[in-house]
């Protein structure tokens, strides 16, 4: 009874909508159930919407309504980039302000937006992002040194540790040990917000977890606003990015919610990307093979081959938000001003029609010859594509080629890990556990 139930429930469904006409098709079930299944596993909720409503389908959300799901290559395309001037993320962005501030990239829309990413672009550009390699090195060389053979190590911790390192040192510029051992305790708190407190602005009270998260934000902007009085009072010489900004017209206010807005979007997804990159190819022997043979040889294609497989097949966010900001249609649709769209890169990534066999990694799936860049957008298309790409591909190979380097590794169990949500996170559910089978001689 109750499985037919939720089968009819699971039926297509068109909802009318006053202004419109009709909304693509969806599941019938309650909002709150819909819900509980795109936050509980969004991978299999998405992926069952795909195959049974096709690349432009509705979901109803609790706190956003109905979200209208696209991931098809021209939708995406249109939505990033051809029509981008119909599309406001920021307002989809809203959610986070209270954390990353009103001065934040992410809180900025139109000529505003286009102002605050130039400012950001020379620091975080390819060749100033060349000069971290060293530093990268040491901080992952010092997290190994910790690893012994024979023992059991949960590779998402270390890299959480390593990414935040990473971004202390290179982004931040902070040398004060003092300072650096507060962050390495506060920021993992900070990273670990009650995922109520971003949905349900109610929830951020006087008391309870509202309180204890705005006290650690106090405590986290205090050694921000320090830092950054000291860069003002005696520039650094250095290459980091706070020292490069600095030289920017910018008040401390807009200086702090910058860097916040970096560590907000940049530290987790690089140490879950490659937590992920370990998962996927420690279980896949012909690959690592392959991997490690690369990187001895230094063939940085078959690397970076390697990586975007990795993103593409466990993304660590599905969706980027969207608000429409006026009349948009796809399709047969015509959508009013104020409709909250998804865009599904991880649907998109794991469509069969553009990757076959979409589950599986594949090294050669990247190389030798990439697939079009319309099929493939790790970092995202348009005026919103990710700033943090060169650091972050940097970062990677970096890390991967001095891990592999360094230890032989094998998964502590074979079977796969499944994607576990965390915050807006999708990481290994069992945090990509390794066993080190071997140190290898330096
Ligand atoms: C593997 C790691 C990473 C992945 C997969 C990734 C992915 C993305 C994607 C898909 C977007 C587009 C968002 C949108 O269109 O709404 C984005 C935006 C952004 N990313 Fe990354 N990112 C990564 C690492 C980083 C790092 C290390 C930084 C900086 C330290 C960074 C900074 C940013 C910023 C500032 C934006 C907003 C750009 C804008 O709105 O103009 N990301 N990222």
């Amino acid at each position: 009874m109750i499985t037919s139930l939720l089968r009819w429930m699971w039926r297509p469904s068109r909802w009318n909508a006053p202004e419109t006409g009709a909304w693509p098709p969806g599941p019938r079930l309650p909002a709150a159930l819909q819900t509980i299944m795109w936050v509980v596993a969004p991978m299999r909720f998405g992926s069952a919407c795909l195959r049974r409503y096709g690349p432009v389908f509705t979901a109803r959300i609790v706190g956003f309504g109905r979200v209208v799901h696209v991931c098809t290559p021209d939708g995406i395309r249109r939505i990033l980039r051809d029509d981008a001037g119909s599309f406001d993320a920021a307002a989809a962005n809203k959610a986070i302000g209270f954390v990353v501030g009103d001065h934040s990239l992410l809180m900025a829309h139109g000529v505003t937006h286009t102002e605050r990413r130039r400012i950001l672009m020379r620091p975080l550009h390819g060749a100033n992002v060349a000069t971290y390699v060293e530093l990268m090195e040491s901080v992952v060389e010092q997290e190994i040194r910790r690893w012994v053979a024979g023992t059991r190590v949960e590779l998402l911790d270390c890299f959480q540790r390593v990414t935040l390192e990473v971004m202390m040192r290179a982004v931040f510029g902070i040398t004060d040990s003092v300072r650096l051992a507060r962050l390495r305790v506060l920021v993992p708190k900070l990273l670990d917000v009650n995922p109520l407190l971003i949905l349900l602005p109610a929830m951020r009270t006087k008391i309870g977890p509202g309180a204890r998260f705005q006290k650690l934000l106090a405590e986290v902007d205090e050694i921000v606003f320090a830092e950054i009085a000291e860069r003002r009072a005696a520039p650094k010489r250095g290459g980091d990015v706070l020292s490069l900004l600095a030289d920017q017209p910018c008040t401390d206010q807009e200086l702090r919610d910058h860097l916040v807005t970096l560590l907000a979007v940049g530290q987790e997804t690089t140490a879950t990307q490659l937590a992920w990159f370990f998962e996927r190819v420690l279980r896949t022997p012909d690959a690592l093979k392959r991997v490690t043979a690369a990187v001895e040889e230094g063939d940085g294609k078959l690397l970076d081959a390697a990586i975007h497989e990795s993103i593409r097949v466990r993304p660590s966010t599905l969706d980027l938000g969207r608000v429409g900001r006026r009349t948009w249609r796809l399709d047969d649709y015509e959508f009013p001003p104020g409709t909250m769209f998804a865009v599904s890169l991880g649907l998109l990534h794991h469509s069969a029609a553009l990757h076959p066999n979409p589950g599986e990694y594949s090294l050669d799936r990247f190389y030798p010859v990439e697939p079009p860049s319309a099929h493939f957008l790790p970092f995202g298309g348009g005026s919103h594509r990710c700033l943090g790409a060169s650091l972050a591909m940097v970062e990677m190979r970096t890390v991967i080629s001095t891990v592999l380097r360094t230890v032989r590794l094998e998964p502590a169990d074979p079977a796969p890990e499944r994607l576990a949500p965390k915050g807006p996170m999708l990481v290994p559910g069992r945090g990509a556990a390794v066993v080190v089978t071997e140190v290898l001689p330096s």
